[in-house]
């Protein structure tokens, strides 16, 4: 027989944030969202990294994500398009652009450089690079940025980044010559996958960087080191970030000690902004006789990252009358508001056993790829952001 869940009163400060934005759009999730923690966070990486941190724009455009940073001082960006870039100009004008998405059309190196200032452009193929240089100049003191590819070594990041963009070693060396060739400046760039496991995966490509400049015969003042900085879930708790910092740092001067360290950028998504977030969600409908709870969000909404890799699942908890619900629990099969079947959660959720139609279920840990990857299929998929002090990590 099912027991009632106890409810505690721990730490839910959103509460009232959340009670005005569910009481304006009673029926739609909301994201948390704390500047506080994503202020600390950047405080980490500006004093931990040993260069220059810029910020994957991907990961969470909103205005609240993009004016906090640019409030707490962070004046580079890595920008996958020029709606990006239109989005963090009209928050910094004057921002630093990183064109760092390998492929753009014409137009839009054209605009990113005429109408966004951008000097920095990535590249992993030389007919790329004839684009740009035909489009800019060779006299623009434009910086390419060679995106470079090792083979995936198993088990160093949850997401593999080697199989879509990159060029193997061999020809960015070549990428590398031809660039300072034609009179532009050469740059460095990799990306290691997301949610790096080890930071062993961040040595083996600054190993590569070294020994792609001595195969170009070039030397490459700026070696970015990408994004793929982890954030803590609770099936994947990688190493403290200073690890990663010490690591990047340790092996820099190990391979480039002797020709002079190039300056180190990286350009944090996840590992930035994921604690700064989470998904409050509330239950639609309660099959108490199965195991089946619908919510009002799913993996079309602010949960898709978690239908394409199962291990960054996010921390849950679940919430009635403001206060988590603690006691008995069982496994409940998840679905989403959408009427596609496949819009149910790939595990099953640990779930009080009294689970009731009105309750709230919180994710934790969702500030990158939540908000940013969210559709509207079927109408749903509309996330007002709430500011909160404290944001529910799991922790
Ligand atoms: C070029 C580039 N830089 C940085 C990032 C951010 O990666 P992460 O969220 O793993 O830090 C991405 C993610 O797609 C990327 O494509």
């Amino acid at each position: 027989m099912a027991q009632t869940a106890r409810k505690t009163r721990n730490n839910i400060a959103s509460e009232d944030a959340m009670a005005v934005s569910l009481a304006a759009s009673p029926d739609d999730p909301v994201f948390c969202f704390s500047a506080t923690a994503l202020r600390a966070r950047l405080a980490v990486f500006h004093a931990g990294f040993p260069g220059r941190v810029s910020y994957a724009v991907k990961a969470n455009p909103s205005t609240e994500v993009l004016s906090t940073l640019s409030g707490a001082g962070l004046r580079h960006w890595d920008v996958a398009s020029v709606h990006e870039m239109a989005a963090v100009q009209a928050i910094q004008p004057g921002a630093v652009f990183h064109y760092h998405n390998p492929v753009k059309s014409r137009r839009e190196i054209f605009t990113a450089f005429h109408r966004f200032g951008c000097r920095r452009f990535a590249v992993d193929a030389r007919e790329e690079i004839e684009k740009i240089a035909a489009i800019v100049g060779t006299a623009s003191g434009v910086e390419l940025a060679v995106r470079f590819v090792l083979p995936r070594a198993q088990g160093l990041s949850a997401h593999d980044f080697s199989t879509k963009f990159g060029a193997p070693e061999a020809a960015a060396a070549g990428l590398v010559a031809m660039i300072a060739r034609l009179g532009l400046t050469p740059v460095l760039t990799f990306h290691p996958g997301s949610q790096s496991r080890d930071p062993a995966v961040y040595v083996r490509h600054i190993e590569a960087a070294r020994r792609i400049v001595d195969a170009a015969a070039t030397p490459v003042k700026t070696l970015n080191v990408g994004g793929g900085f982890p954030a803590s879930y609770p099936l994947s708790r990688p190493a403290s970030i200073s690890q990663f910092f010490e690591a990047i740092d340790t092996a820099t001067t190990r391979c480039f000690g002797d020709i002079g360290r190039p300056l180190l950028e990286c350009e944090p998504g996840r590992g930035l902004v994921a604690s700064s977030m989470s998904l409050l969600t509330s239950i639609k409908l309660v099959c108490s006789d199965g195991d089946d709870v619908f919510l009002n969000d799913g993996i079309y909404g602010g949960l898709m990252e978690f239908m394409q890799v199962p291990e960054l699942q996010p921390p849950h908890r679940a919430i009635r009358n403001g206060a988590t619900l603690t006691g008995p629990v069982k496994q409940w099969k998840v679905f989403g508001p959408t009427c596609d079947p496949l819009d149910v959660l790939p595990v099953k959720l640990d779930l009080p056993l009294d689970l009731r139609e009105g309750d709230y279920i919180e994710f934790g840990t969702l500030g990158a790829y939540g908000l940013a990857t969210a559709t509207r299929f079927n109408g749903y998929g509309c996330h007002a952001v709430v500011p909160v002090e404290t944001v529910f990590t799991g922790a």
